[in-house]
């Protein structure tokens, strides 16, 4: 949802380390790019597409200056044109901005604007930003007065970056629903949309709060809230590594994502104290709500499942989009488990602000100091490290894990507890599927239709496969109780439409199995998992992917949906997509 940056640099030139910042944050837009650096005028280049395409257009020595920003964009308002891409400029080129979110009053803001002479080059709602300020300041006012009236004026979210030739030599960003960190290097400040923008500079960051500015100078950093009061920020030591952020060697950063999936369940399971310790301190509830969006909600279903079977306790799940109409029954006798791997999610956060007013909340979470964190009364860190990939992969194991540990530790469930601390070996078994999926990849890639099917935990599983292959390969994928086929959706099934059947030891077993024979008696074609040992599924399915045999279905979730993001991965592959920046699709939403 558009990445933004800026910098002030003490000896070095800015557009390379831009260009290289807002490459980091390449999975939250991608679909155009700009930089402006300001030295005695500020230059911009902008066009529409990929950083690298824009990088071997450029020439970096035109754009001279130790102080910049740059942004990387997903469009909401005004297609992906050079015009509509960041900065955007006031009447006279002294004012730059980007900016992630978006304006809701812009149309009402620019008539106004346009009344009074400004000029607009482009279909956005970020240009009124500029004329704002460029108004403000023709009245004298300063650039952080002119910036702090502009915030009185604009409905919407919004993290900005904004430098101005009256100003030389500041920078200044300012929050409000749309995350925005300061980095602090030496003699060196930053300003990012997420942390991995900055880690190759610095360790040290300041996570900005709703309604905060931030003023970078060269020599320090002044945070001020929307009044102009001066507060007091901690700066926390961030522990994830450049390399972490790079791809290492794999040609897709989905790829080493999917790879890393034990290792990030290792370190999840690391939490298992600090779970111990929040399952004491949580009040009594009687009720789960657990809300989420896309992979995420994906996870929470997968929780409701657990908390019913281990707690018996009557558990909701409500996509985050839908909480404000269906959200009813939450009491203070309730524990509202918001689900998100960026902490970001617009939507999440929007729920997550009613629960607090009636509920106990809790926000499961990846990424350290975002929203989400901040927001919630309690938390609990996935510490899957940074996830590049737009597609959910090693994150999503990383949320199960937690959600495991923390209905286990709740139901005082200490049998399942060491299965769980044995995932990372099953998920390694899962792993050594990969070069029999990349070849059923090779004989599916040209498939139109996909069915995934399973019942009790392996539904969740199956509605993420599909996600996944929708996502990457542009393929319809649909994810279905398996016992739910027969009302409806049978009538799609023939020899064109695949069936992915996700069959692991269990209760539901055997009627997944028939709901197998079904559809291969319409003469679907049959990929199923399943353990490696299961003779019944291995004597109808067409292709059968075996392993930890085991692995019953409570537990399966894990495992399980390793080979559905290989079988996406290699379909997307043969397709010559770019599976790490699938089209329409961004990382971090931050629009509802
Ligand atoms: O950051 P979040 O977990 O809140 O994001 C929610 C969804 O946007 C996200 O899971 C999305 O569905 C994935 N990119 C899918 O792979």
């Amino acid at each position: 949802m558009c990445g933004i940056v800026g910098c002030i640099l003490k000896d070095k030139e800015s557009a390379p380390v831009l260009l290289e910042c807002v490459k980091k944050l390449e999975y939250r837009g991608y679909d155009s790019v700009g930089i402006a650096t300001s030295d005695k005028e500020i230059r911009i280049k902008k066009d529409q597409g990929k950083i690298d395409d824009f990088r071997k257009k450029i020439d970096l020595n035109e754009l001279p200056g130790k102080m910049g920003i740059a942004h990387v964009r997903w469009a909401t308002h005004g297609l992906p044109t050079k015009e509509n891409a960041h900065p955007h400029t006031d009447c006279n080129n002294r004012i730059a901005v980007v900016h992630n979110g978006i304006i809701e009053n812009f149309k009402d803001l620019r008539s106004e604007l346009e009344d009074s002479g400004h000029k607009f080059s482009s279909d956005t709602d970020t240009e009124i930003i500029p004329h704002l300020i460029e108004s403000y300041m023709a009245e004298g006012k300063s650039l952080e007065e002119a910036i702090r009236f502009a915030t009185r004026k604009i409905k919407g979210s919004y993290a900005l970056a904004i430098m101005s030739l009256d100003e030389p030599g500041i920078i200044i960003g300012v929050r409000k629903e749309s995350p925005l960190i300061v980095g602090i290097g030496e003699d060196e400040y930053f300003l990012a949309s997420d942390v991995p923008a900055v880690l190759n500079h610095t360790d040290k960051a300041i996570y900005l709060d709703n309604r905060e500015m931030v003023i970078l100078d060269g020599n320090k950093v002044t945070i001020k809230d929307l009044d102009g009061e001066i507060i007091s920020k901690k700066i926390h030591t961030i522990d994830w590594t450049e390399d972490m952020a790079k791809k290492q060697g794999y040609n897709h950063f989905m790829l080493k994502e999917i790879h890393e999936q034990p290792d990030a369940v290792k370190n999840t399971l690391r939490e298992e104290s600090e779970i111990r310790e929040l399952v004491k301190k949580l009040p009594n509830f009687n009720k789960v709500c657990f809300v989420a969006c896309g992979t995420s909600y994906h996870a929470s279903l997968v929780g409701k499942y657990l908390f019913e079977s281990i707690l018996e306790m009557p558990t909701d799940v409500i996509l985050a989009s839908e909480f404000e109409y269906s959200s009813g029954g939450l009491d203070e006798n309730t524990l509202v488990i918001l689900i998100s791997q960026s902490g970001e999610t617009a939507d999440t956060l929007k729920a997550l602000k009613i629960a607090n007013k009636k509920s106990e909340t809790l926000a499961i979470v990846n990424v350290i100091g975002s929203s989400a964190t901040r927001e919630a009364k309690h938390v609990i860190y996935t510490r899957a490290g940074p996830e590049i990939g737009v597609a959910a992969t090693k994150t999503y194991v990383s949320q199960l894990t937690s959600i495991y540990l923390l209905a286990l530790l709740l139901g005082g469930n200490e049998d399942h507890l060491k299965t769980l601390k044995k995932m990372p070996d099953y998920m390694e078994q899962s792993l050594k599927k990969e070069d029999q999926i990349k070849e059923i990849a090779k004989r599916y890639k040209n498939t139109w239709d996909f069915f995934f099917i399973g019942r009790g935990f392996s539904f969740p599983t199956a509605m993420e496969g599909a996600l996944k292959l929708k996502e990457i390969t542009y393929i319809h994928g649909e994810g279905y109780a398996a016992g739910e086929l027969k009302h409806g959706p049978l009538a799609l099934i023939d020899d064109d439409v695949p069936v992915v059947a996700v069959i692991p030891p269990g209760h539901s077993h055997d009627k997944t199995l028939s709901n197998m024979e079904e559809v291969k008696s319409r003469k679907a074609r049959i990929i199923a998992l399943g353990a490696d040992n299961d003779e019944d599924i291995i004597s109808e399915a067409h292709e059968f992917i075996g392993f930890a045999p085991d692995i019953d279905e409570m537990l399966s979730p894990i495992p399980y949906v390793i080979p559905l993001q290989l079988l996406a991965y290699y379909i997307s592959v043969e397709r010559n997509i770019d599976p790490d920046k699938p089209k329409n699709l961004a990382k971090c939403v931050t629009v509802e």
